[in-house]
């Protein structure tokens, strides 16, 4: 006889928190969002933390070294896409780890044949007005010069001029070596009233750009995440297919954390890749590994060695693995009871394994809703797809600017691994679709908005930090009519778009 668990599942839409009593101390600026990344023993601390408790999800859309550092810079962690070979993802962990503060590498680079036209169509998608021209048009190329939006007239040059003719050339730029230290890059850009200073090897490849801004907005990351070395921490996505060759290239580059990227992970195979990675590395590579959706799933990968436990099957944003498939379960029942086995094994074991509620997040409040059903952190795929600094191109539709994102299960990904079940390579059916998502500019601005919200969401409900607030959340389901009375209603909207920031954000 099947189990039939006892009620429905539910999604994060159909709760509340009812506010408890919170006192004078309790304001947003007071509380604390720091959160246990790893397992720990009852008594020590966490190998490594979060100063906010928000990952970025595995995928291509969403985790590339841009947004990782973005996100380290807030006080987050990514998680870098496995869906590249192992030697690619690990150029993108080294990127990471090497990062320079303040120095950007930048994504929008013209070729000196190039003309007018791309360079308008790219700044037209990438929103950046200055643009490094290199040899080969890449990043880290040798390099030739630099267009800005000085260096052409829209209105009156020709389409077809070549950028060559009208960039700032590489003789008449001020440029840096890459030994400059932050601050004399910082000098150099006052002295000579520059926006931006290119940093250049001493063979002429570029390292990347150091902006006015930037350096100002580097003084501004209290909660930033850093390694010993004052690096910031960078996560990667494993599969249980070729461990055996990522795995050490990862570690080799300085991934911090890794995380094994699963659309089902209660399963043999998360077992035994968890077993290769402990018989080869001990406790000193920290894992992650996921997803289940309930007690008994957390139960197995918290036995096979897990040092986290993600959460969630079925409700991101992009997935059709329930359409297709019939598994899954309602993110916030997965949750709490994926969180009491947590709970319960850390009350038998004296061993607390942080869970990750990983997908579905759609307002800002079901982040804290999560953090208060008992997510010591979450994972989030379409909030991050929406900033400049996730790897994809700005588009405009229709009027509207637009970012794309598409799921690792998508024909577009191609990201079999992380359906394999050990038998045929290519699955015939996908479980994501390939979609865009508003654009929302800077990673920041919006984190902090968000986190505005969960800070001041936890000071009704009188919580100073997350474990306060699990303790103290008082949480309610909510009718279908209740659900109406919610949102703005029975009054006619002046402006119909003042809703979309409520929507997607
Ligand atoms: P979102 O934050 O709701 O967009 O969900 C992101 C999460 O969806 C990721 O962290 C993955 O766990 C999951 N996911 C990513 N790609 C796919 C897919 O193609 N199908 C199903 N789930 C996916």
């Amino acid at each position: 006889m099947a189990t039939f668990f006892p009620g429905e599942s539910h999604t994060f839409s159909e709760y509340l928190l009812v506010p408890g009593y919170s006192s004078c101390e309790c304001v947003p600026k007071n509380v604390s969002l720091r959160a246990p990344l790893v397992k720990y023993r009852k008594g020590e601390q966490p190998a490594l933390s979060l100063n906010i408790p928000m990952t970025s999800a595995i995928m291509q859309a969403v985790s590339g070294p841009r947004l990782a550092v973005a996100l380290a810079q807030e006080g987050g962690i990514s998680f870098i896409y496995g869906s590249q070979t192992p030697e690619d993802e690990a150029a993108m962990v080294r990127e990471v780890k090497d990062y320079k503060a303040g120095v950007v590498t930048s994504d929008s680079n013209l070729r000196p044949e190039m003309t007018l036209v791309d360079v308008l169509a790219l700044k037209e998608r990438s929103g950046h007005s200055a643009m490094p021209v290199t040899e080969d048009g890449s990043a880290h190329g040798r390099l030739l010069g630099i267009v800005t939006s000085r260096d052409y007239r829209p209105s009156r040059d020709s389409r077809d001029k070549r950028v060559e003719e009208f960039m700032t050339p590489i003789e008449s730029l001020v440029t840096a070596p890459a030994t400059a230290t932050l601050s004399e890059a910082n000098d150099i850009i006052w002295e000579n009233k520059l926006n931006q200073l290119p940093i250049v090897n001493d063979d002429g490849t570029l390292v990347g750009l150091v902006f006015r801004k930037d350096y100002d907005a580097h003084k501004e990351n209290p909660l930033e995440l850093l390694d010993a070395d004052k690096r910031y921490l960078v996560g990667a996505g494993i599969n249980t297919r070729d461990y055996e060759q990522r795995v050490p290239v990862l570690v080799d580059a300085g991934a911090d954390v890794l995380c094994i990227d699963s659309s089902e992970g209660y399963s043999e195979w998360q077992a035994i890749t968890l077993r290769w990675i402990r018989d080869r590395y001990g406790d000193s590579v920290k894992v992650g590994a996921g997803n289940v959706v309930d007690g008994d799933g957390f139960r197995f990968l918290a036995d096979a060695g897990a040092d986290f436990v993600k959460v969630g099957i079925g409700g991101g944003s992009i997935c059709i693995t329930r359409e297709q498939k019939g598994i899954g379960r309602g993110q916030a029942s997965a949750l709490i009871d994926v969180c009491q086995e947590r709970d319960k094994y850390f009350r038998e074991t004296g061993v607390y394994i942080p869970v990750c509620s990983d997908g579905g997040i759609v307002y800002d409040y079901h982040m804290t809703l999560a953090l208060a059903m008992g997510a010591d952190f979450l994972m989030l795929g379409r909030y991050f797809a929406r900033f400049d600094e996730s790897p994809t191109a700005r588009v405009n539709v229709n009027g509207n600017y637009m970012k794309e994102y598409w799921g690792e299960g998508s024909a577009r990904a191609r990201n079999w691994a992380r359906y394999d079940l050990g038998g045929d390579k290519k699955l015939s059916f996908v479980e994501g679709v390939d979609s865009y998502v508003p654009y929302a500019g800077p990673l920041k601005e919006n984190v902090q908005g968000s986190l505005m919200k969960v800070r001041s969401t936890m000071c009704n409900c009188g919580a100073l930090d997350l474990a306060q607030l699990r303790d103290k959340a008082k949480i309610t389901r909510v009718s279908a009519t209740s659900l109406v009375e919610g949102g703005a209603h029975d009054v006619l909207l002046k402006d119909s778009t003042s809703t979309s920031s409520v929507n997607f954000g």
